[in-house]
Formats: C-alpha cells, structure tokens, sequence
C-alpha cells in the first residue's frame, strides 16, 4: 500500500445516484496509476478548503478493481462541512485526494463464499466488493443485505440490479426497510441480533459457511451484527467491519483522565527518514499541535476510525482517546493513532515510518 500522500486529481464525472447522493468519478493520469492502485474496500481521502477551513474526509471507493475510473459515492450528511461541498462538486473540477488507504479489503483471488451486510453509505466499500468478486472471481458467490430507510435511499440500486441480472446464481441480494413495508414481513425493522438469527434459522443466511462477512455501516448496526454472529458461532477473525460515525462524539482531549507534564511534552516525530519535532500543551490534540508547528502529519478521519495516523511509539509514554481501527496485536507492539494520542511523559518519539 502506497504511503498516505495527497495528489491533485481531475473530476472526469459527477452522476447523481440518490437525492441525496452522488458518485464521483476521478481520472488517474499514468503516472499515478500505481499509486491509485487500490484493493476493494479502500477509502479515497478527499481534502478541501471549505469556508476557509482546511477539511478531510474519507470516501470509500465504490467502483471494482480494474474499472478505467476511481469513483467513491458521496451522500449528503446534515449540516455536514464537507459533504455540502462535494455534491456541488463538478467535471472538471480539481481536488486534492490522498492514496488509498484503509483495512476493510477482500483482495481478489481464488474462490469465495462471502456475506455482505452494509446499511445506508456503507454500501460503498461493499459495492466495489461484491462487483470486484464477481467479476474477479468467477466460481465466487457473494450474499449482501443492505438495510436502509426505504428505497429512495437505496443507493447504487441500478448497479446492483445489474449485477443480480448478470451474475444469477453467483449473487443474492436482499433488501431490508424500517421505513416502508416490505412484502416479506422479515424484511422490514433494522439489521439487527433479531433480523440476523431469524434470517440464520429461515437458512437465508448461513453464518457458518462464509469464508469471512464484511459489516459495513453506523456503530449499533455493526456491534449488533458481529454479537449476533459471534453468538451465531462465526470465528472472530471470519468477521471484517468498517465503521463510518462513532456513535457517540470524540471527547475533548482536555475532558479525558490523562497524566500530561504541566510543561507539556515534547513530541518527535520520525517521517518518511527525518526527525522534526514540536511541544504539545495539555488539552491539546496531537494532530493540531503538529499543524500549529508547521508539521503536516498522514491523518484522514481523525477519529481513530480509519488508521492513517498509525504510528509506534517508540520512546515515552501515553494513551489514546478511543480506537476504532488498531487490533489488539498492533498495540501490543506499540502501535497508536497519532490522532487519538495523549502523552503522559515529557517527551515522546512517534514513528511513522515502522511497519
Ligand atoms: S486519522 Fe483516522 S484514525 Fe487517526
């Protein structure tokens, strides 16, 4: 995976999807087309400056490996800062957009049984899965339940009737809606413990024949669906899930119980080979106190979700807000979120250049 780096792409199509969303498409010149190079369920991070802020945020990528486009689907959040910008966003345009990057991946080879549970925008990532599967993959079979509000908020929705057209016996779809009756009455309420374990005993899911499930969608969705199929018998490690919002806000750095040195720390940072470092003061997020200093460090959603920051700690002490992304394993070895990170000695050294 190429190291996080912003280059400037071209718009080369906006298609509106929903009311609510479109799909934007980017052309990548030759030159990048290594670096552009992704696996299925990466994320693309968009940076703009919106009303003079500089703002991020990350879009996964919805169309399947080897399309001639990178397209990632973009849905409008309410009173979002960077969503209002990107629907108005046009062909043509330029943006600045980071490598891609991101955990979620179901690499292309072989022959696969995968399950797909995605709810609202978390179909994108789940889109260019199943559609790089099946396409890729030709004795794969991919099952997907997508929960959503009704169906004009199903998005991609003429895609994936092609794809069922297309490939018959390899895809099963099946849509579930709080907001609008279903003829099946199992189809409609959430995605939920309940939904999953009736769906297991009617045999329209069989958790324990997946070669792994892909989870993609707000936090309770996810936690409700790994429970129910941890509980269900599927190995942890069979069950991959991408989370888009936290369900509850990032705490303020200055609001959580850690042990900062009243003078602050002082907090290297080795990067790409060089050494550079600034002071952190308490009630201080490490990302800002590295931009106030000059120092631009690999961050994407800054909300421990998505593990671009991902760096060791490899002299000093701290501890991290919360973490949504590093496996147990990772921290272990002294892996931490650099955006999440909270130093609780004088002087701490973070490497990013460790693997
Ligand atoms: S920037 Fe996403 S986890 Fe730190």
């Amino acid at each position: 995976m190429a190291k996080p780096r912003f280059y400037d792409l071209i718009i080369s199509d906006v298609r509106k999807d929903t009311s609510s969303s479109v799909e934007i498409s980017f052309e990548i010149p030759k030159l990048l087309s290594t670096i552009f190079a992704f696996v299925p369920g990466q994320y693309l991070t968009l940076r703009a400056d919106v009303g003079g802020v500089d703002v991020r945020r990350s879009y996964s990528i919805c169309s399947p490996v080897g399309s001639d486009t990178l397209s990632v689907g973009v849905k409008r959040i309410e009173g979002g800062a960077f969503s209002g910008f990107a629907l108005a966003l046009k062909i043509g345009d330029v943006l600045s957009v980071m490598s891609p990057q991101g955990r979620f991946t179901a690499p292309i080879g072989g022959r696969h049984n995968y399950l797909l549970l995605a709810a609202g925008s978390g179909i994108t990532p789940i889109k260019s899965i199943a559609q790089s599967v099946l396409e890729g993959e030709p004795e794969s079979t991919i099952t997907l339940c997508y929960a959503n509000r009704n169906t004009d908020s199903v998005m991609f929705r003429q895609a994936f009737d092609d794809l069922k057209d297309k490939y018959l016996t390899r895809f099963l779809m099946t849509h579930v809606m709080d907001e609008e009756a279903q003829d099946v009455a199992l189809f409609n309420g959430r995605m939920d413990a309940e939904k999953l374990n009736t769906m297991s005993i009617r045999g329209l899911i069989t958790p324990l024949d997946y070669d792994a499930i892909y989870i993609c969608g707000p936090q309770p969705m996810i936690e409700a669906a790994s429970a129910a199929l941890r509980v269900l018998g599927v190995p942890v490690d069979r069950i991959k899930c991408e989370l888009f919002t936290p369900s509850s806000p990032l705490p303020i750095a200055g609001s959580i119980s850690v042990v900062t040195p009243t003078e602050g720390s002082l907090i290297e940072v080795v990067l790409d080979g060089g050494r550079r470092g600034f002071r952190m003061v308490a009630g201080q997020m490490l990302l800002d106190a590295a931009t106030q200093s000059g120092l631009e460090l690999p961050y994407s959603c800054a909300n421990g979700m998505c593990a671009t920051c991902r760096c060791k700690l490899a002299e000093g002490h701290g501890t991290m807000v919360q973490n949504f992304s590093l496996e147990p394993w990772e921290m272990k070895q002294g892996f931490v979120l650099a955006c999440q990170f909270q130093p609780e000695s004088d002087h701490v050294v973070l490497d990013f250049d460790a693997v």
